[in-house]
């Protein structure tokens, strides 16, 4: 049955996939050289190239113990280890490559995978933040740079973008994606996989992309990282594999499944997810590699007794590489051997694997990346300072702004700048930020230094640590300083001063992998700073740099302004000071809501209506007692230093057919004193369907740039492929029936008209 499946994937796999061509993944010339090498390959060397090995360069694992690396390099010399990870550097990869293709019978070159999520030497904003943008040109321009960089540095793959829906900030690899939103982090996935790929994956400024973590890593219970995750085929459909999907039909070149179980099955051993919807429904020609030994990891699911048999189950499955777990180099030629697993299912994997290493370009120079010279060049380039310091503004969501307290004058003449992040030069960088230099951020301090005349005095107090202990990234934050001795300076600092800037939030390694937590609010004793520091000045900004949304509870009720700055790469404090004093007008958006407290987690803007909807007197209704639904800042929300008005929307017809499109029509007119950007944001509710629909859904946006006074109409084109989802039926299209249309500044803040499809 499985071999059947597995054949109907192949054949379909080289006819459909519209992205493969652009890739250059599967073409006949390369599929004739596959069939020559796979001639001449043993089963052990066919297992090798499905062998992934870390070097110690990083690990996020059990650490290797004393022989690994030795055992490593025989197997590589034999030609049993097709890619190494965390191997990083021209000099590093070019010696790593040597005993692959010096020593192995077939010379077969190895592939380099590494975490490259927001930049290699240079850092971007952490994904979540540069979401925020709403820029996926400019997303795929910082995906471009890290690219270029690691690329040089004799990098191949990334495994990026994380495409994970994410609606639980207590799950600590939010950071790691694009949020909330479907449609948001559908374009956002697509931007990245372009991005990193290019047009061209031989280029010598390109690498593999990864779409990760298929499929549902993002729905963990509780937001409990690794967690089980219990959804059904709806949710699945309509929900989690829309961004693989965009990436997949962006050309992605390789996926890498996850560590959780869905409904009972661990995504490793999903043949549903990885044989039937990749390959099969999506003729996906890449591969798969495993998460991090998560082969192995289905004997403690309980889903495989031993190592062995998880192999098996996993090959099945459609997981064609074995990061870390060891299963395939241990047993999967036996179990083709024994007839346990079809030869033909390993040389299906192989096939994959070799589709990318070819379309690299490394079986014409294993060491095209590995130039020591141009690694130097391109590391040193300047303009990609310029770049992220772009982006970061870009990034930046103005989420608070009573009397107009922003943005700063320059001529000020003391400004406190406070806080345990204020002078931070590493968290900005944030988690999984590849081979940045420790310590090598532009801190916010340093950003106001730069931006204000020698005339203003600035004045700096760290008042409270944030962080005591190691911070590493697998190192646990620790968050239980009682040290309050800094207090009195820094309202000693923020009394005497014109303006104070408060830098708060989460370090950088509190974010990531491993990093859930069950209160989302301010660590340590942050408040207490907060709650001092705006008693001694009313004039007191607060700046977040986060990898979550946060509670912030009394702060947003007394802070008269706050600045959703994430943690916002190596150009951080020159982005903010940009914003702070006026010289970039903030236009981000939240790509995940801010909720009020941690018990309304999870929650998305895109929920059901329920049967008690409410709220209706006298009668109970979906609600807590105690608090409000809504968050405290819905996704989509952020200001300007300018005000915008919109009009009522316009339909272009009552009705559309199926094949017809509709015109929606709002007029935006900046209504504020200076100019400013605005994301103007369309939303869709299907009233009835065969399947309840959400109440409302993102389904188009555009960003207007407007004077003073001046207004523009802007106009989408909906057509019925907008509205379609995965129905009653089992198919992916549009129902007719009445729905409604939304136009506004973020989800919460819309208006409305209407509209059916025949
Ligand atoms: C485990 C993580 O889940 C995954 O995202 C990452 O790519 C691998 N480790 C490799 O570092």
């Amino acid at each position: 049955m499985q071999v059947v499946r597995f054949v109907g994937a192949v054949a379909l796999s080289v006819a459909v996939l519209p992205g493969a061509g652009a890739q250059g993944l599967v073409n006949p010339a390369t599929e004739k050289k596959i069939d020559a090498l796979l001639a001449q390959m043993t089963i052990e060397e066919k297992v090798g190239q499905l062998n992934q090995y870390s070097s110690a360069f990083d690990v996020t694992g059990p650490p290797p113990s004393a022989g690994y690396q030795k055992a490593m390099y025989d197997q590589i010399r034999q030609g049993l280890v097709g890619s190494v990870l965390n191997v990083t550097g021209a000099e590093a990869t070019r010696k790593m490559q040597q005993l692959a293709v010096e020593n192995s019978r077939l010379k077969i070159p190895m592939i380099f995978g590494l975490d490259v999520i927001h930049g290699y030497r240079t850092q971007f904003p952490v994904p979540l933040g540069e979401a925020a943008s709403w820029d996926p040109a400019a997303i795929e321009g910082s995906a471009r740079i890290a690219a270029t960089e690691a690329a040089a540095a004799g990098v191949h793959w990334t495994f990026a973008p994380m495409v994970d829906i994410a609606r639980d900030a207590r799950w600590g690899r939010i950071m790691e994606g694009a949020g909330e939103d479907v449609y948001l982090g559908s374009l956002v996935a697509a931007a990245r996989v372009r991005g990193f790929q290019g047009t061209d994956l031989s280029a010598l400024d390109t690498i593999a992309a990864c779409a990760k973590h298929y499929a549902a890593y993002g729905f963990a219970e509780a937001g409990r990282d690794y967690n089980t995750v219990d959804i059904s085929e709806h949710t699945l459909r309509n929900v989690v594999l829309p961004p693989f999907k965009a990436a997949a039909e962006a050309g992605v070149a390789t996926f890498m499944n996850s560590f959780n179980e869905i409904g009972g099955i661990p995504s490793t051993g999903s043949a549903h997810l990885q044989r039937d919807i990749l390959k099969g429904e999506w003729g996906f020609p890449g591969f798969v590699v495993s998460d991090w030994a998560s082969i192995g990891e289905m004997i403690p699911h309980g889903f495989a007794e031993n190592l062995e048999a998880a192999a098996q189950k996993a090959i099945v499955a459609g997981s064609d590489m074995d990061m870390e777990a060891r299963a395939y180099v241990a047993h999967l030629a036996g179990l083709v051997k024994a007839g346990k697993v079809d030869v033909k299912i390993v040389d299906d994997a192989v096939r994959r694997v070799l589709r990318v290493k070819f379309a690299l370009g490394l079986f014409d120079d294993p060491y095209r990346y590995s130039d020591a010279a141009r690694e130097k060049q391109v590391l040193a380039d300047p303009g990609h300072a310029a770049a992220s310091r772009d982006v970061a503004r870009k990034s930046i969501v103005l989420l608070k702004n009573e009397g107009g307290l922003l943005p700063l004058e320059k001529g000020v003449k003391t400004i406190a700048v406070i806080g345990p992040l204020a002078a931070d030069k590493d968290t900005p960088l944030g988690n999984w930020r590849a081979q940045a230099v420790a310590g090598s951020a532009v801190s916010l301090l340093e950003g106001i230094q730069a931006a204000v005349p020698a005339s203003t005095r600035v004045v700096h107090a760290e008042g409270v640590k944030l962080v005591t202990g190691q911070r590493n990234f697998m190192a646990r934050s620790v968050f239980n300083t009682t040290d309050r001795s800094g207090i009195p300076a820094a309202v000693e600092a923020a009394r005497t001063a014109d303006a104070v800037v408060l830098a708060v939030g989460e370090d950088a390694f509190q974010t990531g992998e491993g990093r859930s937590q069950v209160d989302i609010g301010f660590k340590g004793l942050q408040e207490e700073l907060i709650r001092a520091v705006l008693e001694a000045n009313k004039r007191t900004i607060v700046v977040l740099m986060t990898g979550r949304p946060l509670t912030l509870g009394w702060t947003a009720d007394n802070a008269p302004a706050i600045l959703e700055a994430w943690h916002g790469g190596s150009q951080a404090g020159h982005a903010i000071a940009d914003v702070l004093f006026g010289d970039y007008n903030p236009s981000g958006k939240l790509p995940a809501a801010f909720p009020r407290h941690v018990g309304q987690l999870p929650m998305t803007y895109a929920h059901k209506n329920t049967g008690r909807p409410g709220p209706e007197p006298g009668v109970t209704w979906s609600s807590y007692n105690d608090m409000p639904n809504d968050p405290l800042y819905p996704f989509g929300f952020g200001l300007s230093y300018t005000t915008f008005a919109y009009s009522e929307p316009k339909v272009s017809a009552p009705e559309i057919g199926r094949d017809g499109s509709l015109r929606v029509s709002a007029t935006i007119a900046n209504s504020g004193k200076r100019a400013g950007t605005e994301v103007v944001q369309l939303y869709v509710r299907d009233l009835v369907g065969s399947v309840t629909r959400p109440v409302k859904e993102l389904k188009g946006f555009q960003k207007v740039t407007l004077a003073p006074g001046e207004s523009r109409e802007v106009t989408f084109t909906l057509t019925a492929k907008d509205l379609a989802f995965y129905t009653a039926a089992g198919k992916w299209e549009a129902e007719p029936g009445a729905f409604k249309v939304f136009v506004g500044g973020n989800s919460r803040d819309v208006k409305e008209a209407g509209f059916s499809l025949k």
